[in-house]
């Protein structure tokens, strides 16, 4: 059912910090921020051969990030994303099998313009999973 890891997010407290480091100390390409109202976050991307490491900051009064950050105040791994060829049966799969859908369960689109969906991380080991539909 799975295909790559799509991504690796990290929630940090401050995105000009982390791409400074990410950027200047690390020499790594990082793209240009995106705010994604919809998820409470803007997120920049850094970009490696065989996948990204998604850096994510609270955008908004309710951010889906602002508990984590006030647990970590350092900021830490948040979630991890991997590639799914069709999003509702893999979504339909993992609901027969007693996984939780976070939110209303539907798809919302994400940073890459592709729909996502989030699972609980109490069914996969303490790890928040994004599910990011990739055709082909
Ligand atoms: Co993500």
């Amino acid at each position: 059912m799975l295909g790559r890891v799509n991504h690796i997010a990290l929630a940090v407290p401050n995105l000009d910090v982390a791409v400074a480091r990410y950027r200047d100390s690390l020499g790594a390409t990082v793209s240009v921020p995106q705010p994604l109202p919809e998820h409470g976050v803007t997120v920049v991307f850094v970009v490696f051969d065989n996948t990204k490491v998604e850096l994510l900051e609270p955008l908004g009064e309710n951010s889906s990030i602002a508990g984590f950050l006030a647990k970590n105040p350092d900021g830490g791994m948040h979630h991890i994303c991997y590639e799914v060829t069709d999003i509702l049966a893999a979504r339909d799969h993992l609901k027969a099998a007693g996984a939780r859908i976070l939110g209303s369960g539907e798809p919302k689109i994400g940073a890459h313009g592709n729909p996502v969906l989030f699972l609980h991380p109490k069914d996969f080991f303490g790890t928040l999973v994004e599910l990011e539909e990739v055709k082909g």
